[in-house]
């Protein structure tokens, strides 16, 4: 089968798919190869992500990247949020077909958006080589 059990799962189930009033970082980030977007709020509290939702426009696999990753990241502080790599996310949903894997990234990166401005908006220093844009180092476009 092309798709794991747990990407159907969590495509067709999505987890914390939605809005959220008065976030406290908001990621928006677009995918340059297929054009689709995604956008991820967080709401902080002491450093630690309490709450996760997410909207895209995306395709199936960034549904479920994107849902797996906001499971990955609630209770995590938002220091190990950042951590988060689209490979263990990929790994956490048992895999994706290779050509795919371009829309996992997609998941990744909104939550980095979503922390940097947590950290923008609270006036929080951190070094800008961690949210440097260019090419992707997974996929390398
Ligand atoms: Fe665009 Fe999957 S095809 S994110």
């Amino acid at each position: 089968m092309l798709y794991s059990e747990k990407v159907m799962d969590h495509f067709q189930h999505p987890r914390n798919l939605g809005k959220m009033e008065n976030a406290d970082g908001v990621g928006e980030v677009g995918n340059a190869k297929c054009g689709d977007i995604m956008k991820m709020y967080i709401k902080v509290d002491d450093g630690i992500i309490t709450d996760v939702k997410f909207n895209t426009f995306g395709c199936g696999s960034a549904i479920a990247t994107s849902s797996m990753a906001t499971e990955m990241i609630k209770g995590k502080s938002v220091e190990d949020a950042l951590e988060l790599s689209n490979q263990a996310v990929v790994e956490a949903l048992d895999g994706l077909p290779t050509h795919k894997i371009h829309c996992s990234v997609l998941a990744e990166e909104a939550v980095k958006a979503a922390v940097k401005d947590y950290y923008d908006r609270n006036n929080i220093s951190y070094d800008a080589a961690l949210f440097a844009e260019g090419e992707c180092p997974h996929c390398h476009e």
